[in-house]
This record gives structure tokens, C-alpha cells and sequence, in this order.
């Protein structure tokens, strides 16, 4: 890896770190209050009813896109791996829908998030969830053995977006899906912006061209990739959710 990626990849942990530890926020937004906090998973479209059954160490690492198991039609007894866990917000959700017979697993490279998210299956005692350090470019995950892979706001973070969608490809079992909330350009941003490590953490300056984003996802071997939902978020920067499936043998 270069210089100028390892730095990113370090300053990326250190910001999720802190976020984890409760040493910093996300963005000024987020950081006052729990109310705000809140108002902010309600703006990237958690529910009332969602939300209410959480806890506060969950809410206040909230650093998602968008709601994706709100999208990605869970059934009973499914195995769902969340890509870039964090605190593990997708991952509970998730557990609900899939059950006592289902599982998920959540993987993120920081180990702050994992001990925090550990520590958040312990306080709601959710026992069909396991949280794992590891790289989604390198997923500590079997061949074959998932049904859903979800993922918010976390694949524009990652300096290998082509092996983190040939790493979902490979996990999955033959007809499984994908339904991704990330971020995503609609052109080139400046190289300023781009070279920025504070802009890589805050999930801007690492963000694809949509059209480049969905053509790697293709090239893993995915077909019927579609956005099904689109949120302009700043200039020339939008939210997409993204599904995607692996096809059947
Ligand atoms: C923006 S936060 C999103 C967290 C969570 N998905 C949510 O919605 O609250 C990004 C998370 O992805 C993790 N992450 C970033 N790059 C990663 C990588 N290459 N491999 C594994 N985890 C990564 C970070 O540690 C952080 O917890």
C-alpha cells in the first residue's frame, strides 16, 4: 500500500475509533445531544419504531447513508453479513427480522466498533449476532455461506472497492443478494478533496462515480445491479441504495 493510502486507511480507523470511544462525533450534527443524535438516524431513515427499541450506544455511533434492512426484504432463518458494522445499528435490526433460526454477522476493521458493538449484543441480549474484526477487502467470512450482504455508508471508505465487491461475491451462496447504502459522485471531485484523509473519514473524497461504482459491481460477477432509491446529499455527492444478486449456480 502507498504512503498516501496507508495514511487515509490510519486517519479512517482513528476517526471510527473515537467515534466508537464517544471521544468525538461523526460531523457537528450529531455530536450535542441525544435528541440530535436521534433526529439524525431519523433523517437517514430510521423509523420511530426502530429506533425506540436501542440503545443510546447505538444511536450515538449512528454513521449510516440510509435504512438498508428496511430495503432488503429479511426473511426468517437468513444469514446476513453487514459490511462496516460500526456500532452494529443494521446488524440488530437485522436480527429482528431474521430470527431466532437466522444469523448476522458484522465485521469492521476498527476494534473499537467491535468491542462496542460486542458490548451492545451483551446489553440486549441478542445472541443470533456476532460481530468479527477483519477487512472487507479481505472478509473473515466462509465461501458461500451468506444469504444478504447489507453495507451502510461504508464501501466508499475502502481504497479497493473491486476486491470488497469480489469478496461479497465470494461469500455469498449462488442466488444470494445485496443491498448496499453507500455514497456516490456524479463526476470527478476536486483532487484536493480527494487527497484529504478528514474527507476520506467523512465519506466524501473516497466516494466513486456512480456509473464506475456500479460497474464494479458487475465486474465481480453481480447481475440485475439497480439503484432503487437516490438522495442528493451535497453538491454532485448523492446516497444511492444499490441491489445487486449473486447468480444462481
Ligand atoms: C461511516 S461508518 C458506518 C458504520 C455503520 N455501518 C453505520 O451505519 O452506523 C464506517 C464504518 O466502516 C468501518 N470501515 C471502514 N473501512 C473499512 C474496511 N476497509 N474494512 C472494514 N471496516 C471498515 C469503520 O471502522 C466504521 O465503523
Amino acid at each position: 500500500m502507498t504512503k498516501k493510502n496507508e495514511k487515509i486507511k490510519q486517519h479512517v480507523k482513528k476517526t471510527y475509533a473515537e467515534l466508537a470511544k464517544g471521544t468525538s462525533c461523526c460531523d457537528a450534527t450529531t455530536c450535542c445531544s441525544p435528541s440530535s443524535r436521534t433526529l439524525h438516524a431519523k433523517m437517514i431513515g430510521y423509523s420511530d419504531e426502530e429506533l425506540k427499541g436501542l440503545p443510546d450506544s447505538v444511536v450515538r455511533t449512528v454513521a449510516g447513508c440510509g435504512n438498508p434492512t428496511a430495503l432488503a426484504d429479511l426473511r426468517e432463518g437468513e444469514v446476513v453479513l453487514d459490511l462496516g458494522s460500526g456500532g452494529g445499528i443494521d446488524a440488530f435490526l437485522a436480527t429482528k427480522k431474521v430470527g431466532p433460526k437466522g444469523k448476522v454477522i458484522g465485521v469492521d476493521m476498527t476494534e473499537e466498533m467491535v468491542q462496542l458493538a460486542k458490548k451492545n449484543a451483551e446489553r440486549m441480549k441478542t445472541d443470533n449476532v456476532e460481530f468479527r474484526l477483519g477487512e472487507i477487502e479481505s472478509l473473515p467470512v466462509e465461501n458461500g455461506t451468506v444469504d444478504i450482504i447489507i453495507s451502510n455508508c461504508v464501501i466508499n471508505l475502502s481504497l479497493d472497492k473491486g476486491k470488497v465487491f469480489s469478496e461479497a461475491f465470494r461469500v455469498l451462496k449462488p442466488g444470494g443478494r445485496m443491498l448496499i447504502s453507500d455514497i456516490v459522485t456524479q463526476g470527478e471531485l476536486p483532487n484536493e478533496i480527494r487527497e484529504d484523509p478528514k474527507m476520506w473519514a467523512a465519506c466524501v473524497a473516497g466516494a466513486l462515480d456512480e456509473t464506475d461504482y456500479l460497474q464494479k459491481i458487475r465486474n465481480a460477477g453481480f447481475e440485475k445491479v439497480e439503484v432503487i432509491a437516490k438522495n442528493d446529499f451535497i453538491k454532485m455527492v448523492s446516497s444511492i441504495k444499490v441491489r445487486a444478486y449473486k447468480p444462481s449456480d
